[in-house]
């Protein structure tokens, strides 16, 4: 990362720090009082030394408080009370500190956690076509506590800041000759930095996108075990989960590695600076011009001094790896949410339930057209099935009515509003939409039913139940309406779990229904309780029915027949029989199977 890149980041953070300034500001008072105490804490030693076992005056202000010659126990206690004190109010103060700052990043965690899941899920279905869900889990997860370590990591230094001048300019007033020694170590904690800093960035990077894949690994082995299970391939994902995390765990060795050698160099500086220091000092007390005590002083704050100073130089290096999260996470911050309202956009109220397309054509990013030109119009209450090869771009068009994707050309109509000029939520809820693969939540059935209305009351929820003929099979069940389906639904049938996506349909009672092959997955007796409730659901609503079995048609008012993108055939299913084209081949194809 730049150095330009680092401070514009850093700008991004201010906004979320920002309602927590109260917080800070209060952390920063009690980081001076530490400092302060931090300031004072050699001096008992330097009494005790110079003073108690010596014969040295007391300093300045203490001189009136004590006179040479008095009794040396009372001075004794008193300095080490004093001392102890002092390291009390360090410990206490230190505590209350720990205490703000571990509330405040929480806090600041959750929020940027919240935000980003609610960004994430605004985003376009076309946003998830293109990447790897188990990375985006990572990014949620655990790239947000970047934030955390940064701040774990910068707010001590703030300390360290304020000891580190309040100290050299004490070591100033004491021994200008030392402190200058001292100064001269300095420089060298910042020159092997700019080194590093290239180096680890690169590193950083590394370690956060491989263990950003192993991630979705995992991810995507759970989520199709399935099918891992039957084709027996659990050591090659094992293998291949493994190799993965060797990468990933040899980038994270290469990086500690850096910041670990870089971290030693510092060392070393100390080391030598304080060698330095302490060869000076004696010199200077050689010459009498410095007291055994005050040698301790300046060492002790050399200590002092030099901790912070490595630890900023130290912390610097880590300090990429968290800001290469924090990164991640604005990457993603900064994908514009799904299209959102044109300004002044309109609430749609409950529609007729007319939908007109307008020579719609379509493409998915970076992806040859699906769509070309195609121009329909269903009446409030018609039922359209929509019948074609696989890849035609049934799904496509009638994704276009929620308004999942925009048409590159062409416009959308719902009871003559333009799909894009209305708020996007009164749109939505106008369509009810019914899946091939039905998909249930971790929860009860009652709690899936309700989804789309989650104050219906429970005599409401029994009924839509009923039209969607899965009342009976949900009262079988051990805690009926509470009983608790799986993720996914994986204790109920495959039919099962679609009449419960049907009765979800029913209950939201939305004027449009899509319904896209919802019993290609199901059995004859099934698929005939499932189109019984379809029957009931699609009465007074305007419907598109997409249908791979013809047989699933009976009821529609018209067929179209979509081929490579293009409306190619209209009409009931005698004019279609008639006319002899794509749709009659078809039929006759299934009726000849059906019968072989
Ligand atoms: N999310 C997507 N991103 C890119 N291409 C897609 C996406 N969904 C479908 N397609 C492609 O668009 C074409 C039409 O797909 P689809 O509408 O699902 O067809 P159908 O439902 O008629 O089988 C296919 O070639 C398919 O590969
Ligand atoms: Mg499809």
């Amino acid at each position: 990362m730049s150095p330009r890149g680092r401070a514009s980041l850093y700008s991004r953070l201010v906004p979320y720090l920002w309602p927590h300034r109260a917080q800070i500001a209060l952390y920063l008072c009690l980081t001076l009082v530490i400092a302060g105490a931090e300031l004072l804490s050699p001096w008992p030693m330097k009494l005790l030394v110079d003073s108690v076992v010596g014969n040295e005056p007391l300093p300045g202000s203490l001189r009136s408080l004590w006179s040479p010659g008095a009794d040396k126990l009372g001075l004794l206690v008193a300095v080490v009370a004093g001392g102890l004190a002092l390291k009390l109010l360090v410990s206490v103060v230190r505590i209350g500190t720990s205490f703000i700052s571990v509330r405040m990043r929480q806090r600041v965690v959750l929020d940027l956690k919240c935000l980003l899941f609610d960004h994430l899920q605004k985003q376009s279905l076309s946003f998830y076509d293109t990447r790897r869900l188990g990375d985006i889990v990572a990014r949620v997860n655990n790239d947000v506590w970047g934030i955390d370590e940064w701040m774990l990591t910068v707010m001590p230094l703030l300390v360290a800041t304020a000891t580190l001048l309040g100290m050299f300019s004490v070591m100033l007033h004491l021994n200008w000759q030392l402190s200058l020694v001292a100064l001269f170590a300095v420089p060298f904690f910042y020159l092997p930095y700019g080194w590093y800093s290239r180096r680890l960035d690169r590193e950083v990077e590394a370690v956060q996108r491989l263990e950003g894949e192993s991630m979705s690994i995992v991810q995507e082995v759970l989520s199709a075990l399935r099918v891992v299970k039957s084709f027996t391939r659990e050591d090659h994902e094992r293998a291949r989960f493994l190799q993965q995390g060797e990468s990933a765990a040899g980038a994270r060795i290469r990086l500690t590695h850096q910041q670990v050698s870089y971290s030693m160099a510092a060392s070393f500086i100390t080391a030598a600076g304080t060698a330095l220091v302490l060869g000076a000092g004696a010199l200077q007390i050689l010459k009498q011009r410095l007291t055994l005590g005050e040698l301790l002083v300046v060492l002790a704050y050399l200590g002092a001094v030099y901790g912070p100073l490595e630890s900023i130089s130290s912390a610097a290096t880590y300090t990429h790896a968290y800001l290469a999260k924090v990164r991640r996470i604005f990457e993603v911050l900064d994908v514009p949410p799904e299209a959102h309202d044109v300004p002044g956009a309109g609430v749609m109220g409950r529609a007729r339930g007319r939908v007109v397309c307008e020579g719609v054509s379509f493409a998915y990013p970076g992806r040859p057209p699906v769509l070309h030109d195609v121009t329909l119009a269903a009446e409030p209450g018609e039922m359209i099935g929509i019948v074609g090869p696989t890849g035609a771009g049934k799904s496509t068009l009638v994704s276009l009515i929620p308004r999942f994707y925009d048409p590159l050309h062409g416009r959308v109509l719902v009871d003559g509003r333009d799909v894009r000029e209305v708020q996007l939520k009164s749109l939505r809820q106008q369509v009810s939409l019914v899946l091939q693969d039905p998909i249930l939540f971790w929860g009860t059935v009652r709690e899936n039913i309700n989804y789309g209305w989650p104050q219906a009351s429970f005599e409401a929820i029994v009924e839509a139940a009923r039209q969607a003929n899965a009342h009976d099979f949900i009262a079988r069940l051990p805690e009926g309406y509470d009983c608790h389906v799986g993720e996914r639904g994986v204790t109920l049938s495959g039919g099962e779990k679609q009449r419960l996506s049907i009765a979800r349909a029913f209950l939201k009672d939305a004027p449009i229904v899509i319904l896209d092959e919802p019993s290609s997955a199901l059995d004859a007796r099934s698929e005939a309780l499932l189109l019984q409730a379809v029957d009931r659901l699609v009465e007074n609503r305007t419907t598109f029915i997409i249908a791979h079995r013809l047989s699933t048609l009976r009821g529609v008012d018209r067929i179209l027949v979509l081929d490579q993108g293009r409306i190619v055939e209209e009409g009931t299913h005698a004019v279609l029989m008639e006319r002899g084209g794509l749709y009659s081949g078809l039929y006759r194809q299934q009726v000849e199977y059906a019968r072989t």
